[in-house]
């Protein structure tokens, strides 16, 4: 795997048999009806970049009527998170093998995504290595574009420069209203959240609603 890349379901050996929880996207480009593959007409939840999966796994326990896709793209977290939702039975969640972005681009419908989470994305501080990060400005259309009217997107980092910079974009957008958010909020705690806040780090948290009209 390339360094930011993805591995692909394919060319990762001693991959797990796929099962319930474990749904690997489509060969063929093209978006999918996620509703279908729950059958079921609950709000579609996504966790970005989900790593171990603590924050996607309680929020699947207090929504039983939501829909949840934990979208990774490590296969030892992407097992990780499959092997504890099929201990808890957790029917509304699947895990998902893939680079988030390219998920958001080819294989989720257009307004269909009622909640998106960025929990702690990898920052890439160094300058001549901002361009690997994740939130730039046609992922951030890509986000503007599967969202439902009203429907949001969560960020929380600890990197306040990263924060500033996603800030920026969201709004520049023009599809977005920024809600203020402070922390602790309503939200289940990631394992890095957990992490910061016991080490005393600072978080930032926002909130962007799709605007309903332009
Ligand atoms: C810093 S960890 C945060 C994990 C979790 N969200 C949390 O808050 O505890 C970032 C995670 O995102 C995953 N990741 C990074 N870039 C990704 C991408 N483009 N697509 C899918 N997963 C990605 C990494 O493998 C890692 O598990």
């Amino acid at each position: 795997m390339g360094e930011g890349g993805c591995d692909s379901l394919e060319r990762v050996g001693n991959i797990p048999p796929l099962d319930y929880w474990i749904f690997s996207t489509p060969h063929a480009e093209g978006p999918m009806d996620l509703s279908s593959i729950f059958g079921a007409n609950g709000s579609l939840i996504l966790d970005l970049g989900a790593g171990e999966g603590s924050f996607i796994i309680d929020y699947a326990i207090k929504n039983p009527q939501a829909c949840l896709f934990a979208i990774e793209k490590k296969i030892s977290r992407v097992r990780k998170i499959a092997s504890k939702a099929r201990r808890l039975n957790l029917k509304n969640l699947r895990v998902i093998h893939c680079c988030w972005e390219q998920f958001l681009l080819r294989h989720c419908m257009p307004s269909s995504i009622d909640e998106i989470h960025i929990l702690f994305p990898d920052p890439w501080p160094k300058r001549r290595h901002h361009k690997r990060r994740s939130i730039k400005a046609p992922v951030v259309q890509a986000i503007a574009d599967v969202l439902k009217p009203n429907g949001i997107c969560r960020l929380l980092t600890d990197n306040r420069e990263y924060f500033v910079w996603s800030e920026k974009l969201f709004h520049l957008s023009g599809y977005f209203e920024e809600k203020p958010l402070a922390l602790p909020s309503e939200y289940p705690e990631s394992l890095f959240q957990k992490r910061f806040k016991e080490r005393g780090i600072l978080c930032y948290q926002a909130l962007w609603i799709k605007k309903t009209a332009l």
